[in-house]
């Protein structure tokens, strides 16, 4: 990339289309040659060619979706980049490419839950085994690795926990024993960490979350290098795991004010972060400050921190835990984050698939806060009206 990355997310249509300022959004299932020796000749070109967007169907593409994956590709700095329907796409499609009945997985303890229930419920019925290791004791991943290991799966942060890993660290081991790496970056997106350069092979992203930016498109990118190319591809075209031009189209409107959202998002939370730092009641997990909670390893891998953060309080009463996110005005209480909007929600640890390592205090409860862009002050106001119901 010449242009920095600000510069070149304002450019991406002129760079890749040329004509008018936004890619035209080209819908299709049949795609039309002039004779059979034209299908032939785009279908040679597409193997010669794999990540050139040749199509001969609209499951493969179009021009919409292709300039959304050299978008992704150049931020990512990856060789390829894969489109789902959503983000739990590209963690299946990732997984799928490369284990198979007999190997196994080691995968983070805090992954995003519905990641965690395949692994350890579903693909447990395909003989695929997977060990859960403790984020903040990567003795636990090294000692996990066997023969059979053909995948480590991260999620950094940890979900809900915010646990920071040590990336390299976790690079390395992979390295050293020849297994696969996939990390979900959904949190700090490649504006803040680039996994590809790092050394991982797979770094998927819950478009759904701040590339969209507006909490009206799912999506999913799955970046990889040239070394596992190959093989998502063959998992792609068998899975039909393919985005429509819409969403993509959505999704590249979204990115072009990535940077800025996630700079607002960050200073906002910031804000907010300060503000809760103050109540002895309140363990926050959010890397804003040198002595905040693993500030350090946060510090050795990201250049930023995006809006998404959790605290830990201590009340004796969890129906007042409730109450205090109930009573929030400004923040909607529903699932998903990473849009413009604020979100609160007390997190039921029991109902995310059981962790390993999870160490919850007594009476200590987990709520998560999704810092929109909002003027912080007016949700720092409301943070403080709905703190009384604490308990
Ligand atoms: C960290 C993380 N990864 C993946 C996903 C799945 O993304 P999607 O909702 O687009 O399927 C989510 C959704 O909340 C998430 O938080």
């Amino acid at each position: 990339m010449s242009n920095s990355f600000k510069t070149f997310l304002k450019h991406t249509a002129k760079d890749f289309h040329n004509q008018s300022v936004n890619p035209p959004i080209v819908r299709a299932s049949t795609i039309i040659f002039k004779s059979m020796q034209d299908i032939r000749k785009m279908q040679n070109k597409a193997k010669k060619n794999p990540t050139g967007g040749h199509f001969d169907y609209g499951r493969q593409g179009t021009s919409t979706t292709h300039i959304l994956q050299q978008i992704l590709s150049k931020l990512e700095e990856s060789y390829f980049t894969f489109l789902t329907p959503t983000g739990f796409g590209s963690v299946f499609l990732a997984i799928f490419s490369v284990t198979r009945p007999g190997d196994e997985m080691i995968v983070a303890d805090p992954v995003y839950s519905p990641t965690r229930l395949l692994s350890q419920d579903f693909l447990k019925e395909f003989n695929i085994k997977t060990t859960f290791y403790d984020p903040n004791d990567l003795k636990t991943l090294e000692k996990a690795v066997t023969n059979k290991t053909k995948l480590i799966f991260v999620e950094n942060p940890g979900s809900n926990t915010f646990d920071f890993q040590d990336l390299g660290k976790i690079i390395s081991i992979a390295k050293k024993h020849k297994i696969l790496t996939a990390i979900d970056n959904t949190w700090g997106t490649p504006y803040f960490l680039k996994p590809i350069k790092l050394g991982f092979d797979m770094s998927i992203v819950s478009a759904t979350k701040y590339y969209s930016g507006h909490s009206d498109v799912m999506g999913g990118s799955l970046a990889v290098n040239k070394k596992v190319f190959a093989k998502v591809k063959n998992a792609e075209r068998v899975t039909g795991l393919r985005l429509g031009p819409d969403d993509a189209y959505l999704i590249t409107r979204g990115l072009r004010t990535l940077d800025v959202r996630l700079d607002r998002h960050r200073e906002n939370a910031k804000k907010v972060a300060e503000f809760l730092s103050k109540f002895k009641n309140i363990k926050l997990l959010y890397p804003y400050k040198k002595d905040s909670y693993n500030f350090r390893m946060w510090k050795k891998y990201y250049s930023g921190a995006s809006g998404l953060m959790g605290i830990r309080i201590k009340a004796k009463s969890e129906k007042s835990v409730v109450k205090f996110v109930n009573n929030l005005k400004l923040f909607g209480h529903g699932y998903s984050w990473g849009g413009f909007e604020s979100l609160a929600l007390h997190q039921n640890i029991k109902e995310q698939g059981n962790r390993n390592y999870l160490k919850l205090e007594k009476n200590e409860h987990l709520v998560r806060f999704h810092i929109g862009l909002e003027d912080p002050s007016d949700l720092i106001a409301d943070i403080k009206q709905s703190l009384k119901y604490l308990k």
